[in-house]
This record gives structure tokens, sequence and C-alpha cells, in this order.
């Protein structure tokens, strides 16, 4: 039953909303940038919370994404406890954070793990995939509407808990499932299941794609299993999805477990029918509930993370990255990610629980590790609306220190901006009468830089470890680049308050940006 809250009560809710140049996430009504942190899988029980909280505070995270699992709030079934989301809120809001729920039903990382003991253990009514031979699969089958409906009602009851308990919204958006999909079976064989695969797609797909309608082979060759598994995975996610909606409006984001960044040709797509960006058509199509998609990134290497940050954030959606690897290296795609207009950022892992992912994060939440992370976080911190707003609205350009720390460049307007990593402040690198130490960053991979145009010759400008220089993209014949000022400020109830001006060793060899929280208001022109 929809639960109507006496518009006082009920904050806007969050959405998504189109910018001029980006989506944005609207929270309170303003743009909003969440600063995000992922806690460990088995953190979300209230005794833990003492170890989530002070991670969060150290990095200066606004955002907790938490998991909220079925086996915890339908022990039995029909029998709900929301004891925990109840800490959660309370907590949160004591806490001044922002929640991501992320809800680990019948899908976690593909598996059944997080179902209560009463799904697990009745595989008649709850049924697994199926291998060709008969064999039993571990993942519970898509296609089961037992499941479908069993996982859409627990996760109803938790949205109508949100619409009773949450009117202020510290809950700003849901995830459905984690990391669904299927690994080591492109499909399930079960009867049923064969048969919708031995039958046409779907009337809506084959719309939707602008395909005559024909069988999964003849449409999707190669990827006739993936895609038919997506459908269903993706259907599944949708009557979740809807059952949750039906009771409280939230934007819906689904993680992804990646496959190869750049192809799919070879057949590394991630699990079977999980939302692989080369499947993402699909799922658009099947799961129109769905407001965002969200790639989990784990690798380090800089040129694969920009290919999935660009898969991600094409054809105008939201970008969000719910889970990146906690390790200090990872930290510097908070800027190719912002660039590309994110809304969300969130490295996993981030409580002192006692549980390190290590290889493919950090071994440990020291010192170093957690510095990496908030000193873009704190950077932000205080402008995080003001460039959610800017993102929205203007071209921007975001880039990490790449793979051999070679120098970048990206053009916007009739300007050429250069990013050059372990520079000294001072000085040029064809200066050979200078005799330095090599920089201390030289092999270290670190570094990146955030830039908005305001307007044709106007910047905003930011980074970390990183030289910006200016220049014309093409000049005209006698004409010369010049700086007209550079101001240091920030963001004072949106309101751009200058600090300083930048002038002599301060711009003679580029932007420098070190270890300090600067943003820097450029203003270029030109002479003849
Ligand atoms: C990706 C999953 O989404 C997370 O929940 C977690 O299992 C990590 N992999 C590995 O730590």
């Amino acid at each position: 039953m929809l639960l109507l809250l006496p518009t006082s009560l009920s904050a806007q809710a969050p959405h998504f909303v189109q910018g001029r140049e980006h989506p944005a996430l609207i929270v309170d009504g303003v743009p909003y940038l969440a600063l995000g942190v992922q806690a460990n899988n088995s953190s979300n029980y209230p005794a833990m919370l003492e170890t989530v909280w002070p991670v969060v505070r150290e990095i200066g995270a606004n955002t907790l994404l938490m998991p909220i699992a079925w086996e915890q709030v339908e022990p039995e079934e029909g029998h709900f406890d929301f004891a925990f989301l109840d800490t959660l809120l309370a907590e949160a809001r004591a806490n001044d954070v922002r929640l991501v729920l992320l809800w680990y039903g019948a899908f976690k990382n593909t598996s059944a793990a997080y179902a209560p003991q009463w799904v697990k253990t009745d595989g008649a009514r709850f049924p697994r995939m199926r291998h060709l031979d008969g064999r039993a699969h571990y993942a519970l089958s898509p296609h089961s509407a037992a499941t479908r409906a069993a996982d859409a009602h627990a996760f109803a009851q938790v949205m109508q808990h949100l619409a009773r308990h949450d009117p202020q919204h510290t809950v700003i958006m849901v995830q459905v499932q984690n990391e669904i999909g299927s690994y080591d079976l492109a499909r399930d064989h079960a009867p049923e299941a064969a048969t919708q695969f031995a039958g046409p797609i779907p009337q809506e797909l084959a719309e939707g794609l602008g395909i005559t309608r024909q069988s999964w082979e003849a449409a999707f060759g190669p990827r006739a299993e993936q895609f038919f598994t997506s459908w269903y995975m993706a259907r599944y996610v949708e009557e979740v999805a809807q059952a949750g909606l039906s009771h409280w409006e939230l934007p819906i984001l689904v993680n992804a477990a990646l496959g190869d960044p750049y192809t799919d040709e070879a057949g590394n797509i991630g699990p079977s029918g999980g939302p692989n960006w080369n499947a993402l058509p699909i799922w658009r199509i099947a799961a129109p509930s769905v407001d965002a998609y969200g790639p989990d990134i784990y690798t380090r290497d800089a040129d694969a993370v920009a290919a999935f940050l660009d898969h991600y954030a094409a054809d105008d959606w939201p970008l969000l990255v719910p889970e990146i690897g906690n390790a200090p290296e990872y930290a510097r795609f908070i800027w190719p990610a912002l660039g590309r207009g994110a809304v969300l950022f969130s490295p996993f892992g981030m409580d002192r629980s006692g549980y390190s992912n290590y290889p493919l994060g950090a071994t440990a939440l020291d010192e170093d590790t957690l510095a990496a992370f908030s000193a873009p976080y704190r950077l932000l911190a205080d402008a995080g609306s003001d460039w959610a707003r800017i993102a929205m609205a203007y071209p921007t350009w975001g880039t990490a220190r790449g793979n051999d720390g070679s120098d970048q460049t990206h053009t916007m307007g009739r300007w050429q901006l250069t990013a050059k990593y372990a520079r000294w402040q001072f000085g040029q690198d064809e200066w050979t009468w200078l005799e330095s130490d090599p920089h201390p960053l030289a092999e270290a991979p670190v570094g990146g830089a955030l830039v908005a145009q305001l307007d044709a010759d106007t910047f905003l400008v930011t980074g970390r470890h990183v030289r910006i220089e200016f220049d014309l993209a093409q000049a005209e014949a006698g004409e010369h680049a010049q700086l007209l000022e550079a101001q240091e400020g920030s963001f004072v109830n949106g309101e751009w308050i200058m600090r300083r001006r930048w002038n002599g060793d301060q711009i003679d060899y580029g932007f420098n940006f070190g270890d300090q929280p600067i943003w820097l208001r450029v203003e270029m022109g030109t002479y003849r």
C-alpha cells in the first residue's frame, strides 16, 4: 500500500535530472556529489558500526554505502526485522551522513549467500540454475517466479520501512542486488528457461533495439546466451525494484562486475547476465526502473579505468562508481570519474572490521591509504555541491596519471590543456643548466586534475600532484596565449570567493598542484 506522507514531512525525493552537460543527482533540491565509502560485506550489524564511522569521518565522506541483507531482514518467512536499518538510520543522521543501501537479495556477487536459510534450503520452491546435464548450478534462477516474488516482497518491506521512518531521505539511493549474474554458466538450462531460449526474443526487446523479432541466436549470435540471461536478470531486478518503488521513490542503482574493458569478442564479459557494459542496451530495455548502472572497478590499469568510465557515462547516463579498490593508487581515479560527470565515488572496504580484500584493495587502512582518499574528499567536501552544479552545466575534463606517467593533453574550445606529473613546482623540463634531484613521486601512481570550462576562456581547475599548462590549440598567425588572471579561492554558499591571485613563480611553470586543497579560477587570453 502506498504510504502518503504530508508534504511537510516528506522532503523532496532524491532523483536524477539531465543537465546541459551531465546528469546530476538531486538531493534536498540541489545537485549532490556523493563522496562515498562502502563498508565491508559483513559490517551490516549494529555492533560493527563503531568500526565504520571513524573511517567515514577520517576520510571526510558524506555518503555511506551499506548492505541490507535479505537474510537479516526476513530470517523467517514473513517475519521482518529492521533493527539494523533503524540503528543505521539513527547513527547516519547523528553523523550527518547520507546512505546508499545495498539490497543483498537473491544475488550477491551472483550467489545466494545472503538469501535467508528458508530460501537457500528450499530448492524445489527456489530453484537453482541448471547445467545442460541437469546438475544444479550454484546461482538461483532468475526465471523462477517464486524467487522473484519472495525477493520483491522482502525488498518492498524495506522500502515501506523507509517510507515510514525516513521522510527526511537519509537514504538517497538503493542498489538492487549486488554484482548480479552467473559465473561459469551462461544460461539456465532448466526446462522453462530452455523453452524461453528456444523461442523468439521478447517483442519489447525487439522494438527497443529496433530489430525484427527472431530467435536469440539469430538476433545476437555468440552473445545470445549472455543477452538471454541479461534480459531475465534485468527483468528480475525490475520486478524487485518496482515492488519497492510502489512504497517509496528513490533512485535505483545496479552495480556491475566487469569483463574486458575494450572488447566483448573474447568472451570476457564478467558474469553472464550482469550489466557488463556490452549488455547495457538489453538491461535498459528490460529494467526501465533502474536509474543508473555502476562499474565496480578493481583494475589498477589507468587506461582500463578510463575505458570503463567511458562505457558507463555514455549516452548521458549518470556515472556512479559504487566500488573501487581502496589501495592508495585508486584514489587518483576520482579525477577522471568526476571529469566524466560522476555523482558518486566510493572506495570499497572502508571500515576497521579487520578485513582486507588485498590484492584487490589495500592490505590495511593505514594512514597513507586513508590520506590518499581524504585529500580529494576534503578538497571537495565544501565545494561538492558547487562542483555538482558546475558539472551539470559546463564541459569538464578529469584525468589521472597514466600507467607510464607521460603527459596528457585535452582540448577545450580553443585551449589545449596539458597535465604533467612528477614535476617540481619550479622550472621547465628543457632546462639543463639547473640540476635537481629526481622528483619523489617520479614512480608513484598518484596525481590527477579536474577542470571545468566556465566560458570560452575561463576555467575552474584543481587537482593533486599535477602540473596543468594552457596553450592555444590552434594559434592564429602572430597570436600568443597569455594568462589574464589566476584566482585561488573557494566556494562559500555557492559563491566564488577569491583568496589571492597567483602570479610570478606560481604561474611561470604551469599551475602546480601539490598536497594542498586548492581551487583556481583561470582566465586565459591572447596577445599579438
Ligand atoms: C565486489 C563485490 O561487489 C563486493 O561486495 C566485494 O565482494 C568485492 N567484490 C570483493 O571484496
